[in-house]
């Protein structure tokens, strides 16, 4: 893997090693205060619980795994540890599981797995990405969404970060057939949802019987032609993923194609509005974990493409996670215990608005990690 070294003027060196240093301080005190739970906003400086199904439960151990993979503090370890034993609920059927398994399980299993080999993490793993797998529709070569029975022919843009859990799979246990299915997902996103100036549909309907393209949807975004900056984002990175494991030439294309689209659209500040085509109106929902995403995901891009581009990449993430920084994280609020501000997680049904949320956290966390010196993933 390519390694491209962090600027050598020691200004932008002091500047990350700072940031880091509070992350870590950030995370040990959210650790005192959630231990093993499944934080997701946060609302008066304190992140709210869900359940163990909830598709962002992977961020919290993933954030602990983060900080843990460099201090070797046991607790955050421990945290890590209990909050993926905890989610052994979701895996044992007692909940439905739904598509979300790889953003759940490779920050949670695969990664204690790959810092520990914890044999227990594999098993859980393995059980994801075959429940994964199960979803794949043939005909329509897509995998399944949600768990409606209206929704049984939906796929949706965010798939893309579920696929590495499937290319780990294969590499795991020397079956073609997890990447087999990733690869004819991810076609079929290149096919259907992505557009030529690199936005992206959130929803694509297809026929589960004859697998035919019926119709796209605007999801979380303003509607079915706009596009949801978050989804953008899930764009750049999860091309770049399919990129990294596949060698694929047209997924390296396809994330930059969004990433230009991104970049272009964003607001000098670097926060998005939730959609890059809804109207603009006083009080609009902003979405900062849009940009930590595409940050890591530019940084991903970084490491994929010839070294004539690669610095052009590296230096637009590390411009975006020092704007984010500068103006929307909340190192000077004792009160807050999140790190990023602004993020949105559903501005239509108006859910979690302008508030910190779990995965804004751990990719602007991932990104300073990547920006210090780019170490392997967890994806
Ligand atoms: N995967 C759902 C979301 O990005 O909000």
């Amino acid at each position: 893997m390519k390694n491209i070294e962090p600027h050598p003027d020691s200004e932008s060196r002091l500047w990350l090693e700072q940031t880091w240093g509070k992350i870590i301080g950030k995370v040990e005190n959210m650790c005192e205060s959630i231990g093993a739970d499944f934080p997701y906003a946060s609302y008066h400086g304190k992140y709210n619980r869900e359940q163990a199904d909830w598709w962002t439960n992977g961020f919290w151990p993933g954030l602990l795994w983060l900080v843990y993979r460099e201090t070797k503090d046991e607790r955050l370890k421990e945290a890590a540890a209990l909050t993926e034993a905890r989610m052994d609920l979701v895996l044992n059927d007692f909940f439905p599981l739904h598509h979300d398994v790889g953003f759940m399980w490779s920050l949670s299993s695969v990664a204690q797995f790959k810092l520990l080999g914890h044999e227990d993490s594999r098993r859980r793993a393995m059980t994801a990405a075959s429940h994964l797998a199960g979803r794949f529709n043939p005909a329509g070569q897509f995998i399944r969404a949600w768990n409606q029975p209206e929704r049984v022919g939906w796929a949706i843009i965010d798939c893309m970060m579920n696929l590495p859990l499937l290319y780990w799979a294969s590499e795991e246990t020397k079956d073609p057939r997890f990447r087999h299915i990733a690869r004819l997902h991810a076609d079929t996103t290149l096919r259907e949802f992505l557009r030529p100036d690199g936005s992206t549909h959130h929803i694509v309907c297809f026929d589960p019987e004859t697998g035919e393209r019926q119709e796209a949807l605007g999801g979380q975004g303003y509607d079915p032609d706009s596009a949801w900056s978050r989804g953008t984002a899930w764009a750049i990175y999860g091309m770049a993923l399919s990129a990294r494991y596949t060698g694929d030439r047209r997924y390296i294309d396809a994330a930059k194609r969004s990433a230009h689209f991104f970049l272009a659209n964003l607001p000098d500040d670097g926060l998005p509005p939730w959609d890059f085509r809804a109207p603009w109106e006083e009080g609009m929902a902003m979405d900062s974990t849009a940009s930590a995403c595409a940050a890591s995901g530019l940084l991903e891009l970084s490491l994929l493409v010839p070294s004539s581009e690669s610095r052009m990449y590296f230096d637009a993430a590390e411009k975006l996670i020092r704007k984010l920084d500068e103006q929307y994280t909340a190192w000077n609020d004792p009160h807050e215990e999140a790190i990023l501000l602004f993020g949105t997680a559903n501005s239509p049904r108006k859910t979690h608005v302008n508030v910190p949320i779990i995965y804004g956290d751990y990719f602007f966390a991932e990104a300073i990690c990547k920006l210090r010196s780019i170490k392997d993933t967890f994806w």
